[in-house]
């Protein structure tokens, strides 16, 4: 079953088509990120301008790439929220008027069930339940405990900031641009991880929960701390600090992450998903772990970098596999409204 799908929620135009919620035909992606490094971030009315110029252009080149036609397409799938407003809308009606004139199912997905299977795109063989996984975004950070396919059991969350959301603030600190995430990660390979010791913050003894806006303002008086004595943040400051940065805040989502797996045993895949999925040092300190812990669990990261940070191609796999499990939902289903809502729900 191939479906189109579509995602803008945040500073991404994006189409993709996937055969069956795991091949991947194409997997096209407009990315905004120049037009938002020039004011630090996403001003939304910009983006949801970026969305309406690009819509369409990229549908069509989803298409040609699928090497398909729209009698190829058997259902519709879009990103329903949360997200910016603005930016949704855009997505949203043009899939609804897709579905509508095209005669097509349409699937709403939730944008966080759509990181989510990231880890299922381009996987041949069955993933095995239940999986523990790790959401990190810019925009929100979870411990899910996934039973079956869409069945979700939130065990934590942040409390104040995201993991992503963390790195971005770090690097406007450091001065080093946005998006934050990778160039931390570029800054750290060259600094030393001990060169400062940051809080390790846990929270309460049982918490599954997160937070990082300590961690933040601990890396911000840091560098107030040396501004005081010189006149700017030299090259090695800047490693030194993003290493020990990154360290720490990879640290904080291994701990909790091998915390909540105490409490399942029963768990057979750790998966990781989300922007910051793609950050090396987290899936070395992960595989690291589950060495050291002798355990026999699968740990799954999505296969490409283009599947960790926002795409399409994880709103198809998502909308297939809640598509199959309950297809009347969605056969008459021809419009679609953004819904801010958090919660991850099917
Ligand atoms: O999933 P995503 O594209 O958007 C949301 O749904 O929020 O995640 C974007 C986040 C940004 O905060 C970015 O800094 C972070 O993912 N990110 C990374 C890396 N690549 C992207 N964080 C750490 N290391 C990376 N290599
Ligand atoms: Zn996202």
């Amino acid at each position: 079953m191939k479906i189109l799908a579509i995602e803008t929620s945040c500073d991404e135009t994006a189409c993709a088509i996937v055969e069956d919620g795991t091949k991947v035909l194409a997997n096209v992606i407009y990315s905004q990120v120049k037009t938002h490094a020039a004011t630090g971030g996403v001003v939304p009315e910009v983006a949801a301008r970026e969305h309406v110029m690009k819509m369409l252009p990229v549908i069509n080149q989803a298409l040609d790439e699928a090497k398909s036609s729209w009698e190829d397409i058997e259902a519709i799938a879009v990103t329903k929220g949360p997200g910016l407003i603005s930016s949704l809308i855009i997505g949203t009606q043009t899939a609804s008027v897709i579905a509508y004139i095209k005669n097509k199912p349409l699937i709403p997905v939730q944008h966080i069930t759509g990181h989510i299977y990231s880890n299922w795109l381009e996987t041949e063989e069955e993933v095995q339940f239940p999986i523990l996984i790790l959401t990190v975004s810019g925009g929100h950070n979870e411990l899910i405990l996934m039973r079956d396919h869409h069945e979700f059991e939130i065990l934590g969350e942040t409390r104040d900031d995201a993991a992503g959301e963390a790195f971005d603030k770090v690097a406007r600190i450091l001065g080093l641009g946005y998006p934050g995430g990778p160039i931390i990660s570029k800054m750290a390979e060259k600094g030393n991880r001990a060169a400062f010791k940051l809080p390790v913050i846990m929270l309460e003894k049982e918490s599954l929960d997160f937070s990082f806006s300590g961690l933040k303002t601990a890396v911000l008086n840091e560098a107030k701390a040396y501004l005081a004595e010189h006149s700017n943040l030299s090259e090695k400051f800047q490693a030194d600090l993003s290493a020990s940065f990154e360290e720490t805040a990879v640290t904080i989502l291994n701990d909790k992450l091998f915390r909540a797996l105490e409490n399942y045993p029963e768990v057979k895949e750790i998966h990781l998903a989300g922007g910051v999925s793609a950050n090396r040092r987290l899936r070395e300190k992960v595989e690291e772990t589950l060495r050291q812990r002798g355990e026999k669990i699968t740990l799954r990261y999505p296969k490409s970098l283009s599947y960790c940070t926002d795409n399409a191609a994880m709103i198809g796999s998502s909308g297939y596999f809640m598509y199959k499990k309950n297809p009347e939902r969605f056969l008459e289903l021809r419009n679609v409204y953004p819904d801010a809502s958090m919660e991850i729900s099917a």
